[in-house]
């Protein structure tokens, strides 16, 4: 797939992007975490200021460098990932959930490092679930004509469970792609479909992060006319 130079065809748009893994920590030395890069939410971003657009990047743990152009707020938990989404989104065009979110966190966070006994067995970690951010900002919309854009990794019935989704959490655009035998995590490449609230759905060729950050900033330009 070959793309001439980049149209400012986001200019005057404020974009708001997720990205990375956020962590939810246990005690002062441990934390609940994921295996995401951060990559695709980076990609998203380089491409959306190359078409001129204002860029918000929250960045949960990526360690990646600021990409050149985007305001970068680096955040840790879940918690911190949604305030930072939602305050960046009152005045945003777009946002883009690329960040994989814990579902859960420790129901308690122990204030000093947890302590092994001897001949204790280790007491079992509970958790409690965190909010929807995607679903929440699906739901309030802030701004009128604001589109919502989701990702999901999948194993198994990827496009039901990904129509299911998209469904259940109320975005206008769901990213949806198969994760698992070297899949997307860690990679620079990505492959998917990104299915519409409207019913339409657009298969992604295999290629580079930043190919598929162009075709969903095409679908969302397409959506935001
Ligand atoms: N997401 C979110 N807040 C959460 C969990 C997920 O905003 N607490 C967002 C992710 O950023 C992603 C989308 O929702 O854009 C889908 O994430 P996924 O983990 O696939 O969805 P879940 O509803 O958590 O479903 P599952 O039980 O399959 O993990
Ligand atoms: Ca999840």
């Amino acid at each position: 797939l070959t793309r001439g130079p980049a149209e400012p065809d986001l200019a005057g748009r404020h974009v708001v992007i997720s990205a990375g893994g956020t962590r939810e920590p246990l005690d002062p030395v441990r934390f609940l975490g994921n295996r995401s890069s951060g990559k695709q939410g980076y990609a998203l971003a380089r491409t959306a200021v190359a078409r001129g657009a204002r860029v918000t990047l929250v960045a949960a743990n990526t360690g990646l460098p600021d990409p050149a152009g985007a305001r970068v707020l680096a955040v840790g938990t879940a918690e911190q990932l949604r305030e930072a989404v939602l305050k960046a989104a009152a005045d945003a065009d777009a946002v883009v959930m690329a960040a994989a979110v814990a579902d859960f966190r420790p129901a308690v966070y122990a204030a000093g490092k947890i302590k092994k006994k001897d001949g204790e067995e280790p007491a079992p970690i509970a958790l409690v679930r965190n909010p929807d951010i995607l679903a929440e900002l699906s739901a309030e919309r802030p701004r009128p004509g604001q589109l919502v854009v989701g990702f999901a990794a999948e194993t198994d019935d990827v496009l039901a469970n990904g129509r299911a989704k998209l469904a259940r959490k109320g975005c206008d655009l769901l990213v949806v792609n198969e994760v698992g035998n070297g899949k997307a995590f860690g990679t620079d490449e990505n492959e998917g479909v990104v299915l519409g609230a409207d019913g339409s759905s657009t298969p992604i060729p295999h290629g580079p992060k930043e190919a598929l950050a162009d075709q969903v900033w095409d679908l969302v330009v397409a959506r935001l006319a």
